[in-house]
């Protein structure tokens, strides 16, 4: 009986994780996506304490995990609670990198307790223990990177290095596979402390514009090593939670590099990236044009198509509601209003697609980059809400640039442009934006909320 109490409540665990996932692909219905495939993982963790046996015992050491589960649920529960939304991608580096820990922990336990495991139970505590390290340690420097307290490296030597480093890791891996005595039971030490250093090493020089891709392969190697723990546990809730993250981390991660025009076999090896560029944004003799928020208004009020570009900036400023004012506003004046949104606008992927459901804004107005690039010419005026990086020319025709080759939103094609930041400093791949100088464009400083707020009430009165 209690086998079958265990088997139904992985069942039930496993569906939530797939519904779940579903409703996590519309910002209408992640949260109760989010919900439900919590309140599966909940009566999956239940079912395995109640109803778990092993030689026909049952889990000991309930005093422990419930002190465990109770100490992360409150650590858990107050970081959730007290962290800022733009800091959200950091936490969630900080969790992948946690699931990794885990991942990797389990790989050890579980090679002391079955030495003589037969060649494909070893095969999968070894790759669960090299991945989840790589996690763990990648995810920690990419946690530090978003936090702004970890600076890129990058160095020639250090792509040769990695690819060197990768390698000796797949010859230790087939070493110990083909004959376990050569390093005995210390190659889980050796393959722990290359796979640690392999993860520091190929997010050290990834940098700028290009984390977000990084950051969605770290979220899909912890899935794997997590499918991997399920399968050493039999356990079939995680085994398909892993593969569910692995699999969406790895669609994720594909989708990312085609977003930023990267190959994934340089993201393994951490060859591209890197800030470069300068912190201030200036072209020589060349100045910026200013508007003020009456011309703005008026600019406004009298277009028939208006495009708002969202970028970090409007999450720092937590600027997403009266962003959405001045959109009904501009609409009661009879303009026709949409989002164009870039897929790694903000710090994390779906970033403004969150803020923006947050506020309201019906889904259709958001425009994804590709389709939006294709109604530029028939938009008279862009307002580029705190973004920078995502709506910089470079990327299309400066080969010299660091995030050369990365598709970018064409705003320049629209009939003007107002940029609104608070100063000239560069974005996030702390490069010069020669977009600040385009005939087109005239700078609009200020915070994005204040100055939102100041354009709404102007626009009623214009
Ligand atoms: P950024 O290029 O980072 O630019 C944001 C701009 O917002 C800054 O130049 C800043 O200029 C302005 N800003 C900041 N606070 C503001 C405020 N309160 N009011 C008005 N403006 C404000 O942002 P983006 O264009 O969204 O591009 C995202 C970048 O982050 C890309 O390089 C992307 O690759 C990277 N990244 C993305 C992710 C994901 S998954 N989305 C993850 C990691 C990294 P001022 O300081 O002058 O105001």
């Amino acid at each position: 009986m209690s086998s079958f109490l265990l088997e139904l409540s992985y069942l039930i665990g496993s569906i939530t994780f797939v519904i779940g996932l579903k409703k996590l692909s519309h910002p209408e219905s992640a949260r109760q996506g989010n919900l439900l495939a919590a309140a599966g993982m909940g009566l999956a963790i239940l079912g395995t304490i109640l109803f778990h046996e092993h030689n026909g015992e049952r889990i000991g050491n309930i005093g422990w995990i419930v002190l465990a589960v109770g100490i992360g649920t409150v650590v858990g529960w107050m970081a959730a609670m007290r962290v800022k939304m733009t800091a959200m991608p950091q936490m969630v580096s900080l969790f992948n990198g946690m699931g990794g820990a885990c991942a990797a922990i389990i790989s050890i336990v579980e090679y002391h307790s079955h030495p003589d495991g037969d060649a494909l139970y070893l095969l999968v505590v070894f790759l669960g223990l090299i991945i989840g390290s790589v996690s763990f340690s990648g995810s920690m420097v990419a946690f530090g990177k978003l936090d702004e307290k970890i600076k890129d490296f990058s160095a020639k030597w250090l792509t040769v290095f990695n690819l060197a480093l990768l390698a000796v890791i797949f010859i230790v891996l087939a070493t110990a596979m083909v004959s376990p005595e050569t390093f005995g039971p210390s190659v889980l030490w050796i393959l722990l402390s290359l796979s640690l250093l392999y993860g520091v090493l190929f997010v050290m020089p990834i940098g700028g514009a290009d984390m977000p891709v990084v950051i969605s392969l770290l979220n899909s190697f912890t899935g794997m090593a997590a499918a991997f723990g399920g399968f050493l546990y039999h356990n079939q809730v995680m085994l398909t939670g892993g593969i569910l993250v692995g699999s969406a981390g790895t669609i994720l991660t594909v989708l990312m590099c085609t977003a930023m025009n990267r190959s994934l076999l340089n993201v393994i090896i951490g060859s591209f990236g890197g800030g470069g560029g300068t912190s201030a944004a200036t072209k020589g003799d060349q100045t910026v044009k200013e508007i003020n928020l009456t011309d703005t208004a008026i600019l406004c009020s009298y277009a028939s198509k208006v495009c708002i570009v969202p970028g970090y900036g409007l999450a720092v400023a937590q600027a997403q509601h009266i962003c959405h004012d001045l959109e009904k506003q501009l609409e009661a004046k009879g303009v026709e209003v949409y989002y164009a949104i870039h897929p790694v606008a903000g710090r994390m992927p779906g970033h403004m697609n969150v803020l923006l459901a947050e506020a309201d804004v019906p889904y259709p107005k958001l425009v994804e980059m590709e389709d939006a690039n294709g109604m530029m010419n028939s938009t008279d005026v862009v307002i580029v809400v705190g973004a920078n990086d995502v709506v910089n020319p470079s990327a299309k025709d400066d080969p010299g640039s660091p995030i050369f080759g990365m598709p970018v939103i064409e705003v320049w094609d629209a009939k003007n442009i107002i940029v609104m930041k608070r100063s000239m400093r560069s974005g996030y791949a702390g490069i010069e934006n020669p977009l600040f100088f385009h005939a087109k464009t005239k700078m609009l400083f200020g915070d994005a909320k204040e100055t939102l707020q100041k354009l709404v009430a102007e626009v009623k009165m214009a």
